[in-house]
């Protein structure tokens, strides 16, 4: 599998590459991205070596994100060659006002009006939904995001960061009503984030929307850079120190079991001679119903080693070791799905839970 096989998103006929290229690091708002000029060359990289597929958000650097795209696919005249992914929710507006933020029609229509004006296009391949707001009627958004593919300024839908009844939900009414159907989920999925195999792995399968990985290198711990005791390693730049000088999520990061993992990540990437950045995104793309991996960069090394990721095997009883080490901890009430439990209802194993694969290889490449 290489980076230059394409696969429909979910089930519609729109090919995308299996990496796609994450750009919340395009623009220095955050503190831990790029300058235009190097954005642009990681963008560049990205497209001149196979991958079509593009993700933002309009939140993401302050617009910054969306802007610099917008440039790029105008100064290499583009636009159409890309499969462009952008998101809706948070508060963007200046005046912070209460109907700025959230999943209502008036936000959707306010946000996305934007979006396509920092983007420099007319329309969103595929709009997602970056985080349910506990409040907006499912069937108020689904059928927003329905209208907005009648218009034509979006192509397809996406949902991110929601609880699986409400993807699920989503995914019915899309149905029922023959609206546009969820095409892809896009949720935090690595070797140290494995949650999303408690529900939405099956979740995709059965909806036909493929999942798309975001932060597979758990925002840079995967790459073996970092040491335990993250805060106080001085040799060492990168996003996770900013996110601890903030008082951020590092905290979380900086655990026993994650060293646990990255210390047989680094076994498994000694033993087939590749970086460890590339094994931990191969296992993330390799993972069943894995649709589209994001990968992110911050310099061009991290893009080209990162490129490659699909270019190799992981072999079968390494890959078990990965499993092993990373394995999620079993949940109520998860436990009854796994073997030992549906043994008692099955006996002897005479039934496999074995669901078709959702998404096919169109092999155009
Ligand atoms: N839907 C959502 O809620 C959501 C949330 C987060 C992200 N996303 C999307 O997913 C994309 C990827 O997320 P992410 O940036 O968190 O992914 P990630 O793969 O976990 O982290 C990427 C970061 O790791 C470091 N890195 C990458 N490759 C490396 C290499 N080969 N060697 C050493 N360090 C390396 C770089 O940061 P440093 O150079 O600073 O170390 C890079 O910016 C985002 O851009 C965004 O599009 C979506």
């Amino acid at each position: 599998m290489s980076i230059e096989k394409y696969y429909t998103l979910g089930k519609t006929g729109l090919k995308v590459s299996r990496l796609a290229l994450g750009t919340m690091t395009f623009g220095k708002e955050w503190g831990w991205g790029n300058e235009k000029e190097a954005a642009q060359q990681i963008f560049d990289y990205y497209l001149d070596h196979g991958g079509n597929f593009v993700d933002t958000a309009d939140m993401y650097t302050g617009g910054t994100s969306e802007e610099f795209i917008g440039d790029f696919m105008q100064s290499r005249n583009n636009r159409e060659d890309i499969v462009l992914a952008s998101k809706f929710t948070f508060n963007t507006s200046s005046s912070n006002a209460i109907n700025s933020g959230g999943n209502s029609r008036k936000n959707i229509r306010r946000t996305l009006e934007e979006s396509l004006k920092r983007l420099k296009t007319d329309y969103i391949d595929l709009y997602i939904l970056h985080c349910w707001d506990k409040l907006t009627p499912v069937e108020e958004v689904m059928r927003t995001l329905n209208d907005l593919v009648s218009e034509g300024k979006i192509l397809h839908v996406g949902l991110s960061n929601v609880p699986a009844w409400y993807a699920s939900r989503a995914q019915m009414l899309a149905e029922a009503n023959g609206y546009e159907p969820i095409s892809a989920l896009q949720l935090e999925y690595s070797l140290i984030q494995r949650t999303i195999e408690h529900e939405y792995i099956d979740l995709g399968q059965y909806t036909n929307a493929g999942i798309m990985a975001w932060s597979p290198l758990g925002g840079g711990l995967l790459s073996g850079k970092y040491k335990p005791g993250i805060d106080d390693q001085e040799d060492v730049e990168g996003r996770l120190k900013h996110i601890t000088d903030n008082g951020g999520e590092v905290s979380s990061k900086d655990n026993k079991r994650n060293w646990n993992i990255v210390k047989t990540l680094q076994e498994v990437s000694e033993e087939i001679n590749q970086p460890m950045a590339s094994v931990a995104l191969n296992w993330t793309a390799n993972q069943p119903n894995v649709a589209s991996v994001l990968v992110g960069a911050t310099k061009m090394k991290q893009i080209e080693e990162n490129m490659k990721a699909l270019n190799f095997e992981i072999p079968a009883d390494l890959m078990q070791k990965l499993n092993e080490a990373s394995a999620p901890q079993a949940a109520n009430p998860y436990t009854f799905f796994q073997p030992k439990m549906q043994e008692r209802i099955y006996p002897d194993n005479k039934v496999g839970h074995k669901p078709p694969h959702y998404w096919k290889s169109v092999d155009i490449g």
